[in-house]
């Protein structure tokens, strides 16, 4: 089965519309809610003083109608009472300005205040709902680290100085691994150590990087807290956390080991061309998480959101496209923000399954329609999606390569990613996410964008993938610093020297709106200069030296990009590789922008169709989604 369904924030409302709620979500199909996200302040109107009697009703109430129930532990907005009596709930930024509450997300992971406030609140909660029949999963929390990723306060300060020192173990392993005895930044006690408070000029990196992680296990710490209490009552239930999109702020494949399932919200700006290519791979991204588990989409937009500035609606047909992508792209769950508009409050003009108007309007029969077909692919649930190609995405090297005072500041990671992955999407290439250091033998691809900073199982890892076949595309910046953002020495990039047969002289990165001819055009953002060791030039810059080079390595083959060539010359460039390597399209010989995916169970296989453009093609109407049963 598919679960469908969304946000459900009933105490916005009077009871009379809660009983039209639930009749109008069973005929919607809508068999899912998650309930209560920012509840907290109703639950508990006062420090200990709980009032789950509504909280009651509406959990009986859906369960009368047969919607399941994935329970927020509502912790994701403390209520003003908190933030009052306890400052320290707070969460203070890097400049040292506390924030106040007033909107939400408004918690510091280190303070005793927020974690005895919110277990209390998460083990009443378990306790009262652990063995309730609606129950279907927990939701801990909300979108961990989206609005705040780090607290810079003095509590913090002192986790911060805990976890290095686990990481680190004494005074002389931290001066070390930070490189203190640049700019006399040697320390000589635990106490001097502070998060990487707003400063006179360019912070110490390993500082930065090692407080990216430490602000991302901080989070992950409440997380895990909530996640044993609820498990304790209630081993059975799966327990999740809705993943803010695909961004720096929480390392996700270190949340995902502690997730029983992995879950994603995923907003694509629909007045934008290609925000089809940029949710494909949020879901690639998911779906590594746990090796190709099937996942759940727990938030998208039914239409406009509110917080882009100018929001778009989506124009009919899109949110069908939408969801039946994440279904191809392996969703078992299609949830929305929220069920009903909210009425006031930030989000009022964020769409919502019911809009303001009432359930008579044409957005809310396509959710009736969209119910109605994914009760229908029911058996897609459970199968797995077919790829034969990898692209490695690595949070410590993104948090490494987006530091200050680098050959140059254009280098994101976001973007460089999109490099990579949009020609992958358009020849219709499937590709899994993954880790550096995963196994990749089963794999005829493998892209590496700008892996700057490498570990050296990381850099064994590629090599032995080449070594026994594989084909291997690694682009520029990559292999340059170890964990610590200390440089690889040796000659750049060393630990991938001999598998790339090359090295690089010297860094010549090209100004912003600068371009360079090479054999394959103009190319963008960077040149470099490389000394062959083996590989050979297949494409030149116009002063005859290497711009794209192989090497054969083993049995396989490790190229290199040593420029950004423009995206339709890296798509025929990706092309010609992929066809080397043997990766096929999930389904031959379609147009661009027909992206199709394969999901495969036992004895089964769904094919999915999904047009992106004005023109018909085929069985896919334009604008349209087909989904194909095969059953061999
Ligand atoms: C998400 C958030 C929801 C809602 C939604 C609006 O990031 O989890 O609570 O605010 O955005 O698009």
């Amino acid at each position: 089965m598919i679960r469908y369904g969304g946000d459900y924030n009933p105490e916005q409302w009077p009871r009379a519309v809660w009983a039209e709620d639930a009749k109008l979500m069973r005929e919607a199909g809508v068999n899912l809610v998650t309930l209560g996200i920012f509840a907290w302040a109703q639950v508990e109107p006062a420090p200990g003083e709980y009032d789950f009697g509504w909280f009651d009703d509406v959990m009986n109430l859906l369960h009368d109608h047969d919607v399941d129930v994935c329970l927020a532990t509502m912790t994701a907005s403390p209520p003003p009472w908190l933030g009052h009596r306890h400052p320290d709930s707070l969460p203070v930024a890097a400049d040292g300005q506390r924030l106040s509450y007033g909107s939400r997300c408004h918690l510091c992971p280190s303070s005793p205040a927020y974690r005895e406030a919110s277990l209390g609140l998460v083990t009443r909660l378990a306790e009262r709902y652990g063995a309730h029949p609606a129950l279907h999963s927990w939701h801990i929390g909300n979108e961990w680290g989206c609005q705040v990723p780090a607290c810079y306060c003095d509590l913090c300060a002192a986790a911060f100085r805990r976890w290095l020192s686990d990481r680190h173990g004494d005074l002389d392993g931290l001066n070390e691994a930070w490189t203190t005895t640049f700019w006399s930044q040697r320390y000589s006690s635990w106490e001097e150590i502070l998060p990487p408070r707003r400063t006179t000029g360019i912070p110490n990196p390993a500082h930065t990087l090692d407080f990216a992680e430490f602000s991302s296990d901080a989070l992950l710490a409440c997380y895990r807290a909530e996640t044993e209490v609820v498990r304790r009552a209630a081993p059975e239930i799966p327990v999740t956390t809705n993943l803010c999109n695909v961004m720096p702020n929480t390392d996700l494949p270190a949340w995902a080991a502690e997730m029983d399932v992995v879950s994603g919200d995923c907003y694509p700006n629909p007045g934008s061309p290609d925000g089809h290519l940029e949710s494909a791979l949020y879901f690639d991204v998911w779906r590594g998480l746990k090796d190709g588990q099937p996942w759940w989409l727990l938030e998208q937009a039914p239409s406009a959101v509110n917080w882009m500035g100018t929001n778009p609606a989506k124009q009919p047909g899109r949110m069908r496209r939408d969801s039946l992508q994440a279904v191809a792209r392996g969703a078992d769950t299609v949830m929305f923000f929220q069920w009903r508009a909210s009425r006031g409050g930030a989000e009022k003009f964020h769409s919502g399954m019911v809009p303001h108007a009432g359930p008579d309007h044409p957005l809310h029969r396509s959710i009736r329609e969209l119910g109605r077909e994914l009760a229908e692919l029911g058996d897609v649930a459970g199968t797995r999606v077919q790829a034969d190609t990898a692209i490695v995405l690595d949070w410590r090297n993104w948090w490494a390569l987006e530091q200050e005072s680098h050959p140059s500041d254009q280098i994101r990671m976001m973007g460089r990613l999109r490099d990579h992955y949009d020609p992958l999407w358009k020849l219709g290439i499937t590709t899994d996410v993954v880790r550096p250091t995963t196994d990749l033998s089963k794999y005829r691809l493998v892209v590496v964008p700008n892996l700057y900073l490498i570990s050296g199982e990381a850099a064994r890892n590629l090599a032995s993938y080449v070594d026994s076949g594989g084909h291997l595309v690694v682009s520029f910046f990559s292999g340059i610093v170890d964990e610590r953002d200390q440089i690889w020495m040796g000659g750049y990039p060393a630990p991938l020297r001999d598998l790339l047969g090359l090295t690089v002289l010297e860094f010549d990165p090209l100004l912003p709106g600068a371009s360079t001819a090479t054999s394959l055009g103009e190319a963008t953002l960077w040149s470099e200069h490389i000394q062959l060791e083996g590989a050979t030039a297949m494409e030149t810059f116009a002063n005859g030296e290497p711009a794209v080079t192989r090497h054969a390595f083993g049995k396989g083959a490790a190229w290199y990009l040593a420029t950004r060539p423009a995206p339709d010359a890296m798509t025929g460039l990706m092309g010609r590789i992929a066809r080397e390597a043997g990766a096929t399209p999930a389904v031959p010989g379609l147009p661009e922008g027909v992206e199709a995916v394969v999901r495969v169970g036992d004895d089964v296989r769904h094919v999915f169709l999904i047009n992106h453009t004005d023109q018909a093609f085929d069985e896919v109407p334009a604008r349209g989604v087909t989904v194909r049963t095969e059953r061999p």
